[in-house]
């Protein structure tokens, strides 16, 4: 009899299912594709980068979308050709690379991601929006939410850095700023979350490398960003060039359709990486292009990015029977779906005068200061050294300080040099400036004029020196093997120590880069990622203190790039660290050979990080009471209230990161050793306090179990409120 019920239900459903009154959109989706031949089906699936010389595919029928166009004229002309010209009119749809600003270029994402703001970061993106729309882009390939454990990977400039609930919340935050609340809304840009999935894991931090990822890693910890923003309404999805336990995403059809259709439910548009389809013949997963174009359709791709395979094999594919046209229309209703969503088909055209008004507006180029004020953190302050509010003259040297190129960071392809603001410029505002360049570019290993900068510094009342990262060392392919600074930079600022001056060094980089000596030479160090257009007057407002710094790390510092992939929310082990380790220089001669204890460290190194994950200071201080919970007895349904007293002990007025983290004791699979589950910016004047409270509901300390189930399992938990993740009182608190 149960089974019969059940069998009545689910018919029900179904039927209740194929009734359900179409939406407008998927309506005409349907009228559309009835009309469309096999040939201007694949049409829509095939993307390609250019403008002007793609207008005659467009004309064909033959393009569905162009990406690394961004003339506004261009733009319409492909589009007319298209619109006007081609048998069914269909828009194309313009993308772009937008991401962390397209004109007003913002700090790279891993520096928007210090801010621990998602406030200034959805500002941000919806400011990308406006410039970007206003040029004729309406979809870009942002957010990017790889989780990254290994700094040595160029890419983790782009992502969110090591944490996944920080990855959550600035995923989050720059979908509802590209996307606004209305696709159709002209500034409104088709988000893209990338790239899926697990491609922040290479091997060895090497770009493109092998990853092998568990199911329950790839649940617990590379997932979350993607299944909230894909629950939050994000446009599209673009799959990752790496493959994973040997299967590239690109044909991984458990990825593509069993967990993002079946059990995400998500009705979004898949768009892969760039030629990632043809890509797997060099995996070695496809025999040919035409076998990579049905793997990849067959998986679950919607639309190919410049492998051509699509538009060359996927008519004779659907004549083999190798591909069914059945797989051919949900991939172009997916894609048509998603351009009458952007009232493409009502507004085709952007008008080309528009970019002129927006672009570099003053209003964006002040969030973009906020942003890069946010985003810099303080890494060591000796003596309160900063900041330099009594001097009157600096000397500023170092390749980074009049860098405008540079100083924008990687993926800023349409933001302009000759509207950033750089340091000393800015510097040159506020203080009596002593230019000594140092050094011209980051790998510069010249230093005949070394004598000069530490004569300067000798002349200065405090020195400045700006170093870091190229541009062109991070983002993508750009993995380095050893993250200290290059060339002679380190040199420099021990240079200029030796004059007997203050020393700031502010560093502006893709990463967080192995400054562990640099510390030792100088007062002061200010770390800002790369910080885009108005680096240099949020640098100089900090130095001069108008700001404050708030920045916390989103990535752990490391002492040394060996000690990589390391990360805050990691494992025990059976072996942890006890602080009894003994080190490379103090071990005896002949020491027996388990005489210095066997526990996971490095001889070398020890264990911990030069700076743990959360770590920010500020030029005030701020004290932490103990954490306290209100009941510490709870069930999977309650919510665990707790709450801190913070107090700004200092002399300024500033803001800091609290961060709530947790533990599961016990798990039925070992459980990390923390895990972020909640921050608050708290703004305090010097000796105010607060009580800070976090409602944290049971439920969200849910974990894919040892049965593969996402469940909260009962037992006890530690928690602690903090202004970063090697700090804080522990609270117990136990769930029934
Ligand atoms: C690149 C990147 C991807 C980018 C795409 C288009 O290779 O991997 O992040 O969106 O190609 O430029």
């Amino acid at each position: 009899m149960k089974m019969v019920r059940y069998v009545v239900v689910c018919a029900a459903i179904l039927w209740a299912v194929a009734c359900a009154p179409k939406s407008e959109v998927d309506r005409k989706v349907d009228e559309l594709l009835g009309q469309m031949t096999l040939q201007e089906k694949i049409g829509q699936m095939n993307q390609l980068s250019g403008g002007a010389w793609v207008a005659e595919q467009a004309r064909n029928g033959m393009v569905g979308s162009i990406l690394n166009c961004v003339d506004p004229a261009e733009i319409n002309a492909v589009q007319k050709a298209a619109v006007e010209e081609s048998r069914l009119g269909i828009p194309v749809l313009v993308s772009r690379d937008v991401i962390h600003g397209f004109r007003t270029i913002f700090p790279i994402p891993l520096g928007l991601a210090a801010t621990f703001d998602p406030d200034i970061v959805e500002q941000g993106a919806r400011i990308s929006a406006i410039e970007a729309t206003a040029s004729g882009v309406r979809w870009t390939f942002s957010p990017m939410l790889d989780v990254a454990r290994d700094p040595r990977w160029g890419r983790v400039a782009e992502g969110s850095g090591e944490d996944p609930y920080l990855d959550v919340q600035m995923g989050l935050a720059m979908v509802r700023g590209y996307q606004g609340d209305d696709l159709s809304d002209p500034t409104a840009m088709a988000a893209c979350i990338k790239h899926f999935v697990g491609y922040g894991a290479a091997e060895g931090g090497r770009d493109y490398n092998s990853t092998m990822i568990s199911e329950r890693s790839l649940r617990n910890t590379y997932f979350p960003a993607f299944k909230a923003t894909a629950d939050a309404g994000a446009a599209t999805l673009m799959t990752s060039f790496n493959e994973i336990d040997g299967i590239p995403s690109t044909g991984n059809r458990w990825l593509l359709k069993d967990i993002l259709r079946d059990e995400w439910g998500w009705d979004g548009m898949v768009v892969t990486d760039w030629n990632s389809a043809g890509e797997m013949i060099a995996h070695g997963f496809s025999r040919d292009l035409k076998h990579s174009a049905e793997q990849a359709v067959n998986a679950g791709v919607d639309m190919d990015m410049m492998s051509y395979g699509f538009i060359q094999y996927m008519e004779e594919l659907v004549k083999e029977g190798k591909v069914s046209e059945t797989e051919i229309d949900r991939a172009v209703r997916n894609i048509l779906k998603l351009k009458f969503e952007l009232g493409l088909f009502e507004n085709p055209y952007v008008d080309e005068t528009l970019s002129a008004q927006v672009d570099y507006a003053p209003e964006h180029l002040a969030a973009a200061k906020q942003a890069a004020i946010e985003s810099a953190i303080l890494l060591q302050n000796k003596g309160g050294v900063l900041p330099l509010d009594k001097v009157r003259t600096i000397l500023v040297t170092g390749p980074l300080a009049d860098a405008p190129y540079e100083q924008m960071g990687t993926w800023a392809f349409d933001g302009q040099k000759e509207h950033t603001v750089t340091p000393l410029e800015a510097l040159r505002k506020e203080y009596d400036v002593i230019w000594e360049p140092g050094l011209k570019y980051s790998r510069d290993k010249d230093k005949s004029s070394f004598p000069k900068v530490r004569a300067a510094a000798s002349r200065a009342d405090a020195a400045l020196v700006f170093v870091g990262e190229e541009a062109i060392l991070s983002g993508e392919a750009h993995s380095l093997s050893d993250i200290c600074l290059q060339g002679a930079q380190s040199e420099l600022i021990a240079e200029v120590a030796k004059a007997g001056k203050p020393v700031v060094v502010v560093v502006m980089a893709g990463r967080p880069l192995t400054i562990g000596r640099d510390l030792a030479n100088c007062d002061a160090m200010l770390y800002s990622f790369h910080p885009g257009t108005m680096g240099g007057p949020a640098i100089a407002d900090l130095i001069k203190g108008k700001a404050v710094p708030s920045g916390k790390s989103p990535m752990t510092f490391l002492h040394d790039a060996g000690q990589a992939p390391f990360y805050y929310n990691h494992n025990n082990t059976g072996r942890p660290c006890n602080g009894t380790e003994t080190l490379l220089e103090d071990i005896p001669i002949a020491a027996g050979q388990t005489s210095l204890g066997c526990t996971s460290y490095y001889l070398d190194t020890g264990y911990g990080p030069l700076f743990p994950f959360g770590y920010g200071l500020s030029y005030t201080e701020f004290e932490y009471g103990k954490p306290m919970i209100e009941d510490a007895d709870l069930t999977e349904d309650d919510v665990i209230m707790a709450s801190v007293e913070l107090r700004n002990t200092g002399k300024y007025e500033a803001t800091e990161v609290v961060q709530l983290y947790v533990r599961d004791l016990v798990g039925s699979v070992v459980r990390p050793v923390k895990e972020l589950k909640g921050f608050q910016r708290v703004q305090l004047a010097p000796g105010e306090s607060r009580t800070v409270t976090f409602a944290l509901p049971v439920s969200e300390l849910a974990f894919w179990n040892i049965d593969m189930e996402y469940v909260v399992e009962p037992g006890d938990f530690t928690l602690w409120i903090a202004g970063d993740s090697d700090s804080g009182e522990p609270v117990a608190f136990s769930v029934k």
